[in-house]
């Protein structure tokens, strides 16, 4: 089954002025951009709204996290369903600075891609390893597990609104980028894993993506690894590098 290739820009925090907004957005707006790929940008929440209008339709756009809840006393939080009557498609959630920043456990990041999902939103689901836990062998445990608490409250159907982000922790804005085998390796055992715990169909549908300091120069080894199915790209997803990774494959 082929997999539509997937780039997505996580613009973290970034950008700071309306003019690197507009540089940004007009570098976008004007790249010739591969159509067969699908593109989706994640702005701070601030920008969600004013991007998605004056950005090309064909690019998504995305929250970079959501609550659990509807709504409520939940002062600093945005709900699913806000973003939803926003008008925005997709939602970051997992990512290693929420884990570990925010003390995100896997099963928050459950609950919280359950009610994304349950709000018709799409979710980018961050998973990886730390430095210490790759060096004891123990990537194929953690992505499992990340991935199992978040399998043990969704439907098989649900699987079908997901994207799995791999996200080395040990490569983000490091620029150590993961070799194009420890990706495809860990790709392949995180769809191995998809497999047994939810179906084969499953896993032979949903993209895995890989993040973690992915640039013009290293995105084409990359993007032809059999079960790299796109990017997540932090730091160059704010640079004009960000057109030849959504082109890698060209
Ligand atoms: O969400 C994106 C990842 O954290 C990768 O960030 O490309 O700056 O390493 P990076």
């Amino acid at each position: 089954m082929s997999r539509q290739f997937f780039v997505g820009g996580n613009f973290k925090m970034n950008p700071n002025t309306v003019a690197e907004k507009r540089a940004l957005t007009d570098l976008l707006n004007q790249a010739h951009l591969d159509p067969s790929v699908e593109v989706v940008v994640s702005p701070p929440f601030l920008w969600l709204i004013p991007l998605k209008e004056i950005i090309r339709p064909e690019i998504k756009v995305a929250a970079q996290n959501c609550y659990f809840k509807d709504s409520g006393a939940f002062t600093g939080e945005i709900s699913p369903l806000q973003l939803k009557d926003a008008g925005i498609p997709y939602v970051i959630l997992g990512h290693s600075e929420r884990r570990t920043l925010f003390h995100e456990t896997s099963e928050v990041v459950a609950l919280k891609t359950k009610a994304a999902l349950a709000a018709s939103l799409s979710v980018i689901l961050c998973i990886g390893e730390t430095l210490e836990q790759r060096e004891t062998g123990q990537t194929t445990k953690v992505c499992s597990e990340q991935l199992q608490a978040v399998v043990d409250v969704l439907t098989e159907a649900d699987w079908s609104k997901i994207v799995i982000a791999y996200e080395p922790v040990w490569a983000i804005g490091t620029g150590k980028v993961a070799t194009s085998k420890q990706a495809q390796d860990t790709h392949a055992d995180v769809r191995a894993f998809l497999s047994k715990a939810v179906s084969p169909a499953v896993a032979q549908s949903t993209r895995i993506i890989y993040g973690g300091s992915v640039n013009k120069g290293n995105c084409k080894e990359l993007s032809v690894q059999p079960d790299v199915d796109g990017f997540l790209v932090g730091g160059a997803s704010l640079k004009p590098e960000f057109v030849d990774i959504i082109n890698s494959t060209l």
